[in-house]
């Protein structure tokens, strides 16, 4: 229960009478006791404003039926797809992955969030609790979180030793490449949120009773952690950053625009039957790209 949790003593942006107008439910705003809104989005982020609703819902639409689209060939041809979501607390993962499987066929499209490792699965292999939920043909199956859990939240926040972590930098490029070498299309995206945004978020999440579940004890534990993340990200990045299995990066301080330019770049890469390709566009490279143009 968030009510358990002292967020107010790690976020004490919080003591100041602040609220959060929902108006825009997609993109509440954290505002000041004075009503100015608190706008750490603007945080290194190369947009002037963020994405407007109208824009938003229109470019979405057309977007949403490409994803379809993908499906379909997907399904006819029998392939297989991954497209795992990763990135700090916050960063928008949940919320874009949504919004890719707001109009997919619920048949043959699946969310994948697993619940932290049961006893019986920490006796396992460790990639083992994942494979069970690896797609077969024609299937699309997206990981909202995956089995990077161990170079992140495992490392920084101990639940993993040493060894273990270790093994997992040099397991997961070999256990990726058995899968891209099987004919499974990989995709790994980064959602990348800067660190007066997520606490802003955080924020967001205390106030907001919708929210209030997002808000777990990890979350605020994680608050002061901002450092350890960080280094814990540059040394996955530098161990899987592979050219079979790239990491791709998606700024995402503004939600909407992060989510739609995930989108294209998911579409951009495959060339699946009828893709319409004024729709799709080309990704634009100051909010998504390799790791290596967009990582800080
Ligand atoms: P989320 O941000 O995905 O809503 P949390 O912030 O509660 O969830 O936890 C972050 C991640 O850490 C989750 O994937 C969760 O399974 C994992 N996790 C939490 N506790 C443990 C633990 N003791 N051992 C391993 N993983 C854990
Ligand atoms: C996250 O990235 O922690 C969440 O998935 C954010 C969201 O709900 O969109």
């Amino acid at each position: 229960m968030a009510a358990e949790i002292d967020v107010e003593g790690v976020l004490p942006e919080l003591r100041e009478g602040v609220r959060v107008d929902c108006s825009d439910n997609d993109e509440p705003v954290l505002l000041r006791a004075d009503g100015s809104p608190v706008e750490t989005w603007r945080e290194g982020h190369p947009f002037d404003e963020r994405m407007r609703r109208r824009e938003y819902e229109a470019v979405k639409r057309g977007l949403q039926i490409e994803l379809l689209k993908m499906q379909y060939w997907v399904k006819d041809t029998g392939r297989r797809m991954v497209v795992l979501f990763e990135g700090r607390d916050a960063a928008g993962k949940g919320g874009t992955i949504k919004r890719f499987t707001e109009h997919l066929n619920p048949r043959g499209a699946r969310v994948v969030a697993l619940d932290k490792p049961t006893e019986r699965e920490r006796g396992e292999w460790y990639f083992q609790r994942y494979v069970t939920h690896l797609p077969t043909a024609g299937e699309i199956v997206l990981f909202d979180r995956s089995w990077y859990n161990r170079a992140g939240v495992e490392r920084v926040m101990g639940y993993c030793d040493d060894d273990q972590y270790r093994r997992f930098l040099r397991q997961a490029p070999a256990f990726e490449q058995m899968l891209t070498d099987d004919g499974v299309l990989l995709v790994k995206l980064w959602f990348s949120v800067s660190r007066n945004e997520q606490r802003t978020r955080f924020a967001i999440r205390q106030l907001d009773p919708i929210r209030q579940w997002k808000l777990s004890p990890t979350d605020v534990q994680s608050l002061g952690r901002w450092d350890d993340y960080t280094a814990a990200k540059v040394a996955m990045f530098r161990a899987t950053d592979t050219e079979q299995a790239p990491w791709t990066v998606v700024r995402s301080n503004d939600k909407k625009r992060a989510r739609i330019e995930a989108m294209r770049s998911v579409l951009a890469r495959f060339d699946y039957t009828d893709r319409d390709d004024d729709v799709v566009g080309t990704p634009d490279p100051r909010i998504v790209g390799p790791a290596d143009t967009l990582l800080e």
